[in-house]
């Protein structure tokens, strides 16, 4: 099975070219310069090139706050590429599997969000997102839409390294405490997408089709993640930094992110049999990769 994934720097792509290894997967990782998805029009010869038996979309526009001053670009590079790969998969009559966010959600349900749930994207990013989604839908109803969120790893920059790397220089930080969502750890991710890519390649069933929901076990809030992410440091000899718990408003950002976006992993898990890890075993295992075992 051959998987042509779109990227090669990103922190998903760095944990599929790991995973796909060890699972003896032939994994063709494509990004810039040989594509650039801000040129839909430009993909189709090198992707076809690769006679994929399964396209993997990762590569996307992930600066959020960035994207409000850059929507067209954002609009280009996360919904429109992501629809010209879609119909390369159809012309191929291959599936496609494509990684969106919780962003396309506005927050504002009181419990968990489900696929079936009404999208209604606060920012740029989001609704950029989300149109990627439905033009992959339009072009082909042979993909799986892939929603993840708060995604982090031992490498790359996210909110893990960046904690940490706040922790050389202060002993204190303010941390947004109301916004609650589902960290996902990028090296389960990967393995989650080799699993479905696998089962979508060697079966038809619609039931494998649409949309799922690919999030970390629990939920928190990025003030509580911090915590954790201190407090697994000091576990490991680092030093001790005090979280302050802010509310957004006090922290200003460009684009308005949703109050809850915390996702259920439940079709995915009844569909495919597949749930990730809770979020703080994850958070372990990055922190020991990053920091090394905790002592004593
Ligand atoms: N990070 C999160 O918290 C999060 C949350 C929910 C969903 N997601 C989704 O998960 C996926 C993977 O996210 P990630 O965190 O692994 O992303 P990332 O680390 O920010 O990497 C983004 C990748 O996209 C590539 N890219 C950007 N613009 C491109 C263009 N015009 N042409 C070709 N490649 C381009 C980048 O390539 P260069 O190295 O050349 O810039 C980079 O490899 C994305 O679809 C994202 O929307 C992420």
């Amino acid at each position: 099975m051959r998987i042509v994934v779109t990227g090669k720097t990103g922190q998903v792509v760095q944990a599929l070219r790991a995973a796909g290894e060890t699972a003896g997967a032939e994994l063709v990782c494509i990004g810039r310069p040989e594509i650039d998805l801000s040129q839909p029009l430009t993909l189709e010869a090198p992707i076809r090139a690769l006679r994929p038996d399964v396209i993997v979309s990762v590569a996307a526009y992930t600066a959020v706050d960035k994207a409000e001053d850059e929507a067209q670009l954002a609009q280009v590079v996360n919904g429109d590429a992501p629809g010209a790969l879609a119909r390369i998969a159809a012309e191929r009559n291959i599936p496609i599997l494509h990684l969106s966010t919780d962003y396309v959600f506005p927050g504002d349900k009181a419990g968990v969000y489900v696929e079936t749930d009404a999208t209604g994207p606060l920012n740029v990013y989001g609704r950029t997102k989300l149109s990627g989604e439905q033009q992959v839908a339009r072009a082909t109803a042979n993909h799986v839409i892939l929603r993840t969120s708060w995604v982090y790893a031992p490498y790359g920059r996210n909110f893990v390294t960046t904690m940490l790397g706040l922790a050389d220089t202060l002993d204190e930080v303010r941390v947004v405490a109301d916004q609650q969502g589902c960290p996902t750890y990028a090296p389960e991710i990967a393995n989650a997408l080799l699993v479905v890519a696998r089962r979508v390649v060697d079966d038809g069933s619609p039931e494998l089709r649409g949309v799922f929901h690919l999030t970390g076990q629990g939920e928190t809030s990025w003030a509580s993640f911090a915590e954790a992410i201190f407090a697994g440091s000091v576990a490991r000899g680092g030093k001790a930094v005090t979280v302050h718990p802010i509310a957004s408003a006090d922290y200003p950002a460009a684009a308005r992110r949703p109050t809850n976006s915390r996702m259920s992993g439940e079709k995915l898990s009844k569909i495919y049999d597949l749930r990730l890890n809770p979020w703080h075993l994850s958070l372990d295992d990055c922190l020991t990769r990053l920091i090394g075992l905790p002592r004593g």
